[in-house]
């Protein structure tokens, strides 16, 4: 039976690793006044990320145009590098990070991402006075807030929540698998096998290029195998990586494989939306983001395409949440502290997450402007039991997270589920304990 995780109990849940972590408040506040460049006038900003596939961009540019209109003076550099959950980008930040050269803002997941790396580096500047004087306590909500902070600070700007757990479906789809009949896994798995039976002989859309995205097949597989309090187990000690649930999650991702494009590996996860819009596939699992690519190239929502939980997973959400952070020796970096506040304002989150496929961490952000498959998900949020996802960084600390993807790698080359088992377990004890 898997109570329903209130909002408290997710943050207690990310935060348990994190808290670990924290630096005292005062002295961050201290070394952040020595450490910053502020106060120089500027007319630059640059911004780092890794939007750069259709939807993601758009969102990203909407809030670019807001920053211009309001500081016309300043000429923002797009450092965005290509490659979905940061695949790349994560490591060209590290060494611009380690080397000094930070940017001026840049994305990173809510949790164990921002909070176990650059927090616990004393490489952050709190966001804490900005928080506070933009009013954001009263429409982001605590939990959010408790995500991005340690000690007595708060570290980053959450911009929005995607969903981790989303299929999407084609038109073409609902004879062969529709969204009625993908509710469990096993009923997925039919309907890939009716559509193949058809004549799609790649029904299920795959883009692995980095694995990242098969740790999400897992991570979703987990949840409706196990349930939502199986999974949350995995990373305070209450359940085990050797449990049958995750045995099963594994072998049902083997399943899909059979239904898969072949070039899998060669392609990242806008590439694979791509190929529901060819027609050579007709389904794809893959956060909300996948909304916003379908959007942007003017697929129309719940017409030419729909979403809804993964297989198995309804009434649960994964929990993915992109946040903007302030690097210490931001060059410009009253630039940024501006930046900043557009990432966390009503007009920025109105106009970033339509686009993004995201919905927004803001609570004041009218619903009504979103398509109905965002709509419907703002209602599923309210009542969901809530999942944080390791592939994007806040259930697991980096380095479980990019071995664990390494482990993906080998296990769509070698099918081997018992071999996967123990070596994901050995990744458990070594990072997770
Ligand atoms: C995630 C990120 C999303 C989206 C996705 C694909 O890590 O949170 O905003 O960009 O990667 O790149």
């Amino acid at each position: 039976m898997s109570a329903n995780w209130t909002r408290r109990e997710f943050v207690k849940g990310v935060g348990t690793a994190a808290g670990a972590l924290v630096l005292g408040g005062a002295f961050a506040e201290f070394l952040a006044a020595c450490g910053t460049g502020g106060g120089t006038a500027s007319n630059k900003l640059e911004i780092f990320s890794w939007w750069t596939a259709g939807g993601e961009a758009d969102g990203l540019n909407e809030m670019f145009g807001i920053y211009k209109k309001k500081y016309s003076g300043v000429t923002i550099t797009n450092s965005a590098v290509a490659g979905g959950a940061g695949s790349n980008a994560k490591a060209v930040l590290a060494t611009r990070m380690q080397g000094g050269k930070p940017p001026d803002s840049f994305q990173v997941h809510a949790g164990q991402e921002l909070i176990s790396t650059w927090v616990k580096a004393d490489k952050m500047e709190p966001i804490t006075s900005i928080w506070n004087s933009e009013g954001w306590d009263s429409v982001i909500p605590k939990d959010l807030k408790t995500i991005v902070s340690s000690g007595n600070d708060v570290w980053s700007v959450p911009v929005n929540i995607h969903r981790g757990n989303a299929l999407w479906l084609s038109a073409k789809a609902s004879s062969a698998i529709g969204a009625g009949a993908s509710n469990t896994l096993d009923n997925f798995l039919s309907g890939l096998g009716a559509a193949k039976a058809a004549g799609i002989k790649e029904p299920l859309a795959l883009g692995s290029k980095g694995n990242w995205q098969v740790t999400m097949l897992l991570e979703n597989n987990i949840v409706a195998v196990g349930g939502a309090d199986f999974y949350r187990g995995l990373f305070n000690g209450k359940s085990s990586w050797q449990d049958n649930s995750v045995r099963t999650a594994l072998t049902y991702i083997r399943s899909m494989l059979n239904y898969v494009n072949s070039d899998h590996a060669t392609i990242d996860w806008d590439q694979a939306a791509g190929r529901l819009k060819a027609g050579t596939s007709v389904a794809t699992i893959m956060g909300d983001w996948a909304k916003g690519y379908f959007t942007a190239n003017n697929w129309k929502p719940d017409t030419d395409f729909t979403g809804i939980p993964s297989p198995g997973t309804t009434g649960t959400y994964m929990i993915v949440c992109d946040t903007f952070g302030l690097p210490k020796n931001a060059p410009d970096h009253d630039n940024a502290v501006n930046w900043i506040k557009v990432c966390g304002s009503e007009e920025g989150q109105a106009a970033f997450n339509p686009k993004k496929g995201s919905i927004p961490a803001r609570t004041d952000v009218p619903a009504n402007i979103f398509d109905s498959i965002a709509q419907k998900f703002i209602t599923e949020f309210k009542n969901a039991s809530l999942t944080p996802s390791i592939a994007h960084g806040s259930a697991a600390p980096e380095a479980f997270v990019s071995a664990l993807n390494d482990e993906m790698g080998q296990f769509v080359q070698k099918k081997d589920v018992n071999g996967s088992i123990t070596n994901i377990a050995k990744l458990a004890d070594q990072y997770l304990k």
